[in-house]
């Protein structure tokens, strides 16, 4: 049995994460998260005590750090700034937490000799064109584009560096976009989900046309897991589930499965800087460690996801409001 101790368990991944090492393995953990306001004690309810442990406290403040490292066998780095539109509104908690905070959890990693897995973003490569034929490898350059996607780029270029340099015992994953229960409404998904639930019409950025690589995050957490068993230190993995879609599909898939008209939705102000197109070839991680995902069926999915919002008002209701008071303030 190893200790872990996973930073941001409490978000959105990162709780799936936690829920997906209690089912599949003997492994204690622990959480380190700060409850910012995209923490939730409730995404971690009904895990057992005696498996999972608590902590409220910043990955930026060495000290806690220090202390938690000193018990643990390994490090699963899923806490940060994640949203796009956050960081074009105020950047700095993104500097703090995802460069500052990475930067602390390496030195503590480099002091204790510990194994550290780094959760990372395919935003690091910049965006492709709509009818490019590759798709984003492990050796694509970084070339990032928002404030949120170049801290994500700086704190890789910081694992990379502390593995050569100092020759900590890490492994990076760079995934494609998440999808499932638990995420923040903020979320393109879970905001279009909820605005139909509350009789508010869906919004699309722009045209629509801009893609993301859809992948189920019970299939993330798999991966996650399958590199931390295998994974090669001081290499870098790329995580997709071959789900590519446009905005503009997936908005009128979510309306057609709640029951609306397909194009009952509003187009608002495209996002500054908006990326055109992600796209992931996993095939490292396929064949090097013989990860394969789970979820093939992307409507299937979306679905149990819908179902899943609207089982569950509780857990996303009061951060509705404010929420879309911070969207409509940009004409979004
Ligand atoms: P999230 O915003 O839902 O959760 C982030 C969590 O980190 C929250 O619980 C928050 O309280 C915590 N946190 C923030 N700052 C902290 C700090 N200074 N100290 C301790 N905890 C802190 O994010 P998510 O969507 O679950 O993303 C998790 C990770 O996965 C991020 O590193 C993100 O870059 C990466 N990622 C996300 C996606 C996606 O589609 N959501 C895709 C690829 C990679
Ligand atoms: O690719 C991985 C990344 O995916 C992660 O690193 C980020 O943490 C995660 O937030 C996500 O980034 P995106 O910016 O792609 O996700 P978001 O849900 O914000 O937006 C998805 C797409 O939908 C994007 O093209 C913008 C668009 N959008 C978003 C919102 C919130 C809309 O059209 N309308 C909306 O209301």
């Amino acid at each position: 049995m190893s200790r872990l101790l996973v930073t941001g368990g409490a978000g959105f991944i990162g709780s799936n994460f936690v829920h997906h090492v209690v089912a599949h393995t003997d492994h204690h953990v622990t959480v380190l998260d700060k409850l910012t306001y995209a923490g939730n004690l409730a995404s971690l309810e009904g895990l057992p005590a005696d498996r999972v442990a608590f902590v409220q406290g910043d990955i930026a403040d060495p000290a806690l750090v220090d202390d938690l490292f000193g018990g643990v066998d390994a490090v699963v780095h899923y806490a940060a700034e994640s949203h796009n539109d956050n960081s074009l509104n105020d950047p700095r908690p993104f500097l703090d937490t995802n460069i500052i905070g990475t930067y602390t959890l390496l030195e503590a990693a480099r002091k204790h000799g510990t194994r550290l897995h780094h959760i990372s973003t395919d935003e690091v490569y910049g965006d492709l064109e709509l009818d490019d034929p590759e798709r984003f490898t492990e050796s694509t350059p970084y070339n990032p584009s928002s404030p949120y996607s170049s801290t994500k780029a700086g704190s890789d270029l910081l694992v990379r560096a502390w593995v050569r340099s100092f020759g900590v015992q890490a492994t990076i994953s760079n995934c494609s976009n998440n999808y499932g229960p638990y995420q923040h409404i903020e979320k393109f998904i879970p905001r279009q989900i909820t605005n139909v639930i509350r009789g508010i019409r869906p919004k699309l950025y722009g045209a629509g046309e801009n893609v993301r690589d859809w992948i189920h995050a019970d299939d993330h957490s798999s991966a996650v897991l399958t590199i931390l068993d295998k994974g090669v230190i001081g290499q870098t993995y790329l995580i997709g589930a071959d789900g590519e879609k446009n905005n503009k599909d997936v908005v009128e898939l979510i309306l057609t499965l709640m029951g609306q008209d397909a194009d009952a939705y509003d187009h608002v102000t495209d996002r500054a800087g908006h990326d055109l197109r992600y796209a992931i070839d996993s095939t490292k991680l396929r064949t090097e460690l013989g990860w394969q995902p789970a979820y093939r069926d992307f409507e299937a999915g979306l679905g149990a996801t819908i179902d899943w919002y609207r089982a569950n008002e509780d857990w996303w209701a009061p951060a509705k409001d404010a929420t879309e008071a911070f969207y409509a303030a940009k004409g979004q």
